[in-house]
């Protein structure tokens, strides 16, 4: 986002667990100041390095253990690529239950740290249901092992849940045990055209009663979202004419004959209902490639404008794009765009806002009110790309105050010197960037 600008005077790239927890050791010992990084995609600054933190790089750390395609389980390191675990598993007709655009760079420590959400939540669920167990290095060197793989065990506190989701402030995860699932025999994906944000709603409701089960992604863009991979990433248009929003619906399952008939039996009705009213069904995998460039490839869209303000709201769905028609007038001409799109079934909305350069008139416009107009709709202001740096300073928008105190009581006991990716997520004290 050309956004948050790192420095270091090392990076540590160990190859295991035992090495991990010596490095934190001798931190630990000298209180020097350690960020975790995995594949460096995250959206909040998180895996950035601020003053003379030394960087811990999971990437030599990929080696793939094993996978039971009995249990559908797999376990790996933490530095792992979730594209190459995908193409691991596919041999065993077998799949992550996690998909989104940073595929082919983030690493799955990185997915767990930031519990990223991405294109497949609605179907498959949280990483707080998938990941069965994980080995974590806390900031003395201790090593918390929960890699029994039990999908029920409850001897006391889930404590590989307090990693998931803590965007490297409590501990560093060395290693993962992964829930999978069947990868699907038949996957539809259909591209349809909305004359209003009315009649997306009415679509997501006929998707979940009428493809039920075999729905797996249900994603919404904006005119402007179209408009922004056209004439940036040269991603084109699948329809001759424009509509004000775009839903592409995906479904998963076994049976191609029975999943194609409810996914036609549903358009129809769509079409019908004046919901839709235009749309195109990939007739083979390279088509289903080809629509959803159109949706993953916005984000890269955004950044030719130069500077992108990213949020990532989760909002009841009848207020979500409220929020984009109540930002447009507001940054008006100083914005080249004001963009919509996202995850729509989790009622997740990431609104952009580009312009050429840094501009304090434009951000005064943005915030706070995004963060205000969130509160009121008792919304959250991030969904699935955590706080890190961006919005560490912003946490009690979205969290009660009793809340953000315990938070910081176990960041305090797990951290007492704060040496493990300081300034942000919980701190006390964030940076105002
Ligand atoms: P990094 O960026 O390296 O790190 C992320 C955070 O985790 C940092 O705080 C870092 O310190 C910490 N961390 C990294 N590894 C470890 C570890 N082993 N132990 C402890 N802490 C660690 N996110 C979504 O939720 N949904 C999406 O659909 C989505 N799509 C994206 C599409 C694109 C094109 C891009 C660029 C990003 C997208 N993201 C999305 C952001 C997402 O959070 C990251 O892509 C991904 O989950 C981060 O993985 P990473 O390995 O790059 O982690
Ligand atoms: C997405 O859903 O494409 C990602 O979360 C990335 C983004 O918000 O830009
Ligand atoms: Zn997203």
């Amino acid at each position: 986002m050309n956004k948050f600008r790192g420095q270091t005077a090392a990076v540590l790239r160990p190859r295991s667990t035992e090495e991990v927890s010596a490095i934190m050791r001798y931190c630990h010992e000298r209180k020097l100041a350690v960020t975790p990084q995995g594949g460096n995609t995250g959206l909040v600054g998180g895996s950035v390095p601020l003053h003379d933190e030394l960087i811990l790089s999971t990437s030599l750390m990929n080696q793939v253990y094993g996978i039971d395609a009995v249990a559908r389980t797999l376990t790996c390191q933490a530095g792992c690529v979730l594209e190459t675990l995908n193409a691991a598993l596919a041999e065993h007709d077998l799949m992550m239950p996690l998909d989104l655009g940073a595929k082919g760079s983030c690493q799955i420590g990185g997915n767990i740290s930031s519990n990223a959400g991405g294109l497949r939540f609605l179907r498959y669920g949280s990483l707080h249901g998938s990941v069965l167990g994980l080995k974590a290095v806390l900031p003395n060197g201790d090593v918390i092992d929960t890699m029994k793989g039990l999908r029920k065990d409850n001897t006391g506190y889930d404590l590989k849940q307090l990693f998931i989701g803590s965007e490297g402030t409590l501990g560093i995860i060395t290693e993962v045990l992964m829930g999978v699932v069947q990868k699907p025999s038949a996957v539809n994906v259909a591209f349809l055209a909305c004359p209003g944000y009315d009649q997306v709603q009415q679509t997501l409701v006929a998707a979940q009663k009428g493809l039920g089960e075999i729905l797996s992604a249900f994603e919404f863009l904006d005119h402007e979202g179209m408009r922004c991979v056209n004439e940036t990433v040269d991603v084109p248009n699948p329809f001759d004419s424009t509509a004000p929003f775009y839903v592409l619906v995906e479904t998963h399952g076994s049976n191609s004959e029975h999943d194609y008939a409810k996914l036609e039996a549903f358009l129809e009705n769509a079409m019908e209902t004046g919901c839709v009213v235009d749309g195109v069904v990939a007739q083979d995998a390279t088509q289903a490639a080809a629509l959803w460039q159109v949706r993953e490839r916005i984000t890269e869209g955004l950044q030719h404008d130069g500077v992108v303000y990213k949020y990532d709201i989760s909002l009841p769905v009848q207020h979500l794009y409220s929020l984009v028609e109540a930002m447009r007038p507001r940054v008006a001409d100083l914005a080249t765009r004001c963009v919509g799109f996202g995850h729509l079934g989790d009622g997740n909305l990431h609104l952009n806002i580009t312009s050429p350069t840094a501009s304090e008139e434009l951000f005064a416009q943005i915030e706070p009110f995004v963060y205000e107009f969130t509160r009121e709709h008792r919304g959250s202001i991030s969904a699935e790309h955590g706080l890190g740096l961006m919005k560490a300073r912003h946490i009690h928008y979205s969290q009660p105050a009793a809340n953000v105190t315990l938070m910081r009581q176990l960041k305090g006991l797990l951290d007492p010197h704060g040496l493990l990716n300081p300034y942000k997520t919980v701190e006390e004290n964030p940076l105002n960037v």
